[in-house]
C-alpha cells in the first residue's frame, strides 16, 4: 500500500492544498517555519488519528479558520481513503472508506506509519512516559484491541483514584469492596496490556539489536520491558496467570493505598530499559550512542510492523538526514528501500545522490508546495 494523494483545508499554516505522491521517497524541502512538519504531522494525523507533536487538536487549525479537514487516497489496500476533520465546536469526525468512526480506536491500522524526528531523543533521556507512549503507539496499530484496553484501564485507574482521594476509606466497607471491584478490573485489562507489551519489547530488543551492530558492531544495545504490576522474578505468558498475579499484588498494597489516597503500582507506571554494553544508556552513553540506539529502534519499529501484520508502513522522518554520519545514513538507507518514506530537509543537497535518484522532490514554501 501507498499513499497516492494528500489534501489539506485549514490545517496549521496551508489553507488549501493537494498533493499527488509517488510510491517511494518524497522529500519537502524548504527553509525553517514553512511547513515541512506539518505535512509529516498531517500524514500521521491519518494513522493514529493524533499529532505526533502532542498538539491539542484545536492548535491544528489554521489560524482565525474554525475548522480543519485532512484527506488521503490510499493505493493497493482495502483501505483506501481516510478523512479526518475537526471543527472547534464539534469533536473529531474520522472516515474510513467514507465511514463514520464511532472511536477512534478504529482508525488503528488502516495506515501505519512511523515517525523519526531529532525530538526522539527523549526516548532516552527523557522519563518513562515517552517510551510507554512510543510502544503503545506501535502495539495499537497492530492490534487495535491494545488501544482499548488502554482506554479502559486508564477509564478505571482514574475511578480508583477518585475512590481513593475520598477521606475515611478504612472501615468503610463498600467503599473497600468498591476497591476490589477496580483492582479486579485494572488487573484485568492491565494483564492483556503487559503481554502485549512484553511481545512486543522482545521483538525490539532483538530487531533493534541486530540494527545497532550494523552501525556499531562494537556495540550491544539491549532492551528490557520493566513493570512493578508483576512481582519480582515473576514469568509468564498466559493472561489469566497475569492477571491473578497482578491482582494479588495490587491486593496486597491496599493498605499502603488507602493510607497514600493514591495509586501507586500497576502498568501506567511501566518502562523500558536501554542498556549499552552492560551500562545504562541514558546515564552513560554519548550523544552519538544514543541516536544510533534511537535510530535502531525507529527501524526495528518499522519491521517489527511490517512482520505482524503481513502490510507495509510508512515512513517520516523529520530532519534526521543531516544529523547522520555516513554510516548510520546507509544503514537508514539500506532499511527503507522499499517503503513509502517521506523526508523533510531544509537543503537537498545535504541528501545522499542515492536517495535523490528516485525521489519526488517538493518545494515547501510558507504554506505552499510547488513540485
Ligand atoms: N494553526 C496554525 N495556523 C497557521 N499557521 C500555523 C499554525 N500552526 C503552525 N503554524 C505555522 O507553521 C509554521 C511551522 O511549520 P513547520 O511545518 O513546523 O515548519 P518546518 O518547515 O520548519 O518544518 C510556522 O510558520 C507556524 O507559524
Ligand atoms: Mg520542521
Amino acid at each position: 500500500m501507498y499513499i497516492k494523494s494528500l489534501s489539506l483545508s485549514n490545517y496549521r499554516n496551508y489553507q488549501s492544498l493537494t498533493l499527488d505522491l509517488c510510491q517511494g521517497t518524497n522529500i519537502f524541502y524548504g527553509n525553517n517555519g514553512q511547513g515541512k512538519t506539518n505535512l509529516l504531522e498531517a500524514l500521521f494525523l491519518c494513522a493514529i488519528g493524533k499529532s505526533f507533536r502532542y498538539a491539542k487538536s484545536g492548535d491544528l487549525v489554521f489560524n482565525g479558520a474554525d475548522r480543519f479537514k485532512v484527506s488521503i487516497q490510499i493505493a493497493e489496500d482495502i483501505t483506501e481513503q481516510i478523512d479526518i476533520s475537526y471543527t472547534r465546536k464539534e469533536e473529531k469526525i474520522i472516515r474510513v472508506n467514507g465511514l463514520c468512526l464511532r472511536k477512534l480506536g478504529h482508525l488503528m491500522g488502516n495506515l501505519m506509519a512511523v515517525i523519526f524526528s531529532p525530538e526522539d531523543l527523549q526516548l532516552v533521556n527523557d522519563g518513562p512516559a515517552v517510551r510507554r507512549r512510543m510502544m503503545d503507539i506501535a502495539i495499537s496499530q497492530i492490534k487495535a484491541s491494545h488501544y482499548f484496553n488502554l482506554t479502559q484501564y486508564n477509564k478505571t485507574l482514574s475511578q480508583k483514584n477518585a475512590l481513593l482521594r475520598k477521606c475515611n476509606l478504612q472501615g468503610n466497607k463498600s467503599s473497600l469492596d468498591m476497591l476490589d471491584v477496580y483492582n479486579e478490573q485494572l488487573a484485568e485489562s492491565g494483564a492483556k496490556i503487559i503481554v502485549r507489551r512484553n511481545q512486543f519489547i522482545q521483538l525490539l530488543s532483538q530487531f533493534s539489536k541486530e540494527k545497532h551492530k550494523e552501525i556499531a558492531p562494537e556495540e550491544n544495545l539491549e532492551i528490557y520491558y520493566q513493570t512493578d504490576a508483576l512481582p519480582e522474578g515473576f514469568f509468564s505468558e498466559k493472561v489469566e496467570d497475569i492477571k491473578e498475579s497482578f491482582y494479588q499484588l495490587l491486593s496486597s498494597k491496599k493498605e499502603k493505598e488507602i493510607e497514600r489516597m493514591q495509586s501507586i503500582l500497576g502498568i501506567h507506571r511501566d518502562d523500558i530499559e536501554l542498556k549499552l554494553n552492560n551500562s545504562d544508556l541514558k546515564r552513560f552513553g554519548s550523544q552519538g550512542q544514543k541516536r544510533t540506539a534511537v535510530l535502531s529502534m525507529k527501524l526495528a519499529e518499522l519491521s517489527i510492523l511490517e512482520k505482524s501484520t503481513g502490510r507495509k508502513p510508512i515512513l517520516l522522518l523529520d530532519d534526521v538526514f543531516s544529523e547522520l554520519d555516513g554510516l548510520r545514513q546507509e544503514s537508514l538507507l539500506k532499511s527503507i528501500a522499499n517503503f513509502q518514506t517521506f523526508i523533510t530537509c531544509t537543503d537537498v543537497s545535504e541528501l545522499p545522490d542515492e536517495l535523490l535518484k528516485n525521489a519526488q522532490c517538493f518545494f515547501v514554501n510558507s504554506g505552499c508546495v510547488v513540485l
